[in-house]
């Protein structure tokens, strides 16, 4: 898609308070924080999957709801992670626990994300 990777390598130093990447064999890519979960691979992942992590039952239903990570859809949730929950599951009350919120440069930061994966 049309976000550019090396900014969105720079903006994510605002995730990385809450998020690291760390791939499956441990190699820490970003290292960060663990409020949030594990970003490695996370495009093309199902929605709150990451294996030990916490989530909220926003994010359970949105797994349930069989959401799979685009580029397209983790820039809308990061502009507004209730709102794109609230869509998604048709649940006006659903509430996730992620509470920042991202208002330019999204497309870049998913772009970033994608190259941070498997192959
Ligand atoms: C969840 C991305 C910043 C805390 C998530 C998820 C994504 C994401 C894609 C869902 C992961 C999944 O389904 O496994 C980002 C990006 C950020 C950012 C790209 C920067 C632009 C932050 C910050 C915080 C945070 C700054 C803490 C203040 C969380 C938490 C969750 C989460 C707690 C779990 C949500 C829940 O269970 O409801 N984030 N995040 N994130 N993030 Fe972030």
């Amino acid at each position: 898609q049309d976000g550019d990777v090396a900014t969105g390598e720079k903006e994510f130093r605002k995730c990385k308070a809450c998020h690291m990447i760390e791939s499956p064999e441990g190699e820490s890519i970003v290292k960060g924080g663990k409020t949030g979960p594990n970003l490695y691979g996370i495009i093309g992942s199902p929605a709150g999957a990451q294996e030990g992590f916490k989530y909220s039952d926003a994010l359970i239903a949105l797994n349930e709801a069989g959401e799979v990570w685009t580029q397209e859809d983790l820039a809308a949730y990061i502009t507004d992670p209730n709102a794109f929950v609230q869509e998604k599951t048709g649940d006006d009350s659903a509430k996730t626990k992620m509470t920042f919120k991202m208002r330019k440069n999204q497309a870049d930061v998913a772009a970033y994300l994608a190259s941070v994966s498997p192959e």
